[in-house]
């Protein structure tokens, strides 16, 4: 047994998962785990080797020779693979569209989520996702799951794009946030749900400091 706290956020595309983790992690002083981000990790190393994407062999294959690590620098957290930073190139449209594929084989989720459990076994944790309070971390302390509208998410991947000189039309990501909803909802393995124990948080019209401040008040 371990006194190691456990915070899982789980919810839709661009429904702010990451941006409230990064904030309560730092508050608390746990690490932060970004699940997303190893299966986007993966889709970067599997289309840099052009490899076929539809196969979990491939995918399972390149999966075995990779290392993905995170690392805390003065601008936030960082993504590693193999040591080379990727945390920008792991959000390229490219890897977003090939991402919920890649994400929907059996092995490819085994060994994530192994690797994701690892993570919590040395320290309290805030880790984001879709399946975290009810696969990854089922004895989480606090689950929360956080949704937003469509519209609202959309926007919200809108202006950080423009941020990032991506110029995706507004119309554009919203059709792809809704697939990817359908997508992560829908699949066999693992989807996109609620767990019974979980805290559902609605972001819809509140900004980024009333949503910490209400799971927050959650934890207490
Ligand atoms: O949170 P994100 O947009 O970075 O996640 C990218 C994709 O990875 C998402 O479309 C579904 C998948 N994913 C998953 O299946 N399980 C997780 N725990 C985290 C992400």
């Amino acid at each position: 047994m371990t006194n190691n706290k456990q915070i899982a956020i789980d919810g839709p595309a661009s429904a702010g998962k990451s941006t409230v983790a990064k904030i309560l992690a730092k508050k608390m002083n746990y690490i932060y785990c970004d699940t997303g981000a190893m299966y986007r990790a993966l889709t970067l190393a599997a289309l840099r080797q052009n490899a076929d994407i539809s196969s979990e062999i491939e995918l399972t294959k390149i999966l075995a020779d990779i290392e993905i690590s995170f690392k805390q620098m003065a601008d936030g957290q960082h993504v590693f693979l193999n040591g080379e930073d990727v945390t920008q190139e792991i959000r390229l449209p490219e890897v977003t569209n090939s991402v919920s594929e890649v994400s929907s084989f059996k092995k490819v989720r085994a060994e994530l989520v192994s690797r994701q459990r690892k993570f919590s076994d040395s320290d309290s944790i805030v880790m984001d996702g879709r399946d975290i309070g009810t696969v990854v971390l089922p004895e989480a302390d606090l689950k929360i799951f956080l949704v937003a509208s469509v519209e609202e998410r959309a926007q919200r991947r809108y202006d950080e794009n423009t941020k990032n000189g991506i110029n995706t039309p507004f119309d554009v990501l919203k059709k792809e946030i809704e697939d990817r909803d359908t997508y992560d909802s829908t699949r066999k393995e693992s989807p996109l749900v609620q767990a019974e124990d979980a805290i559902l948080v609605d972001t819809t019209g509140l900004n980024i400091d009333q949503v910490v401040q209400k799971i927050e008040d959650l934890m207490n």
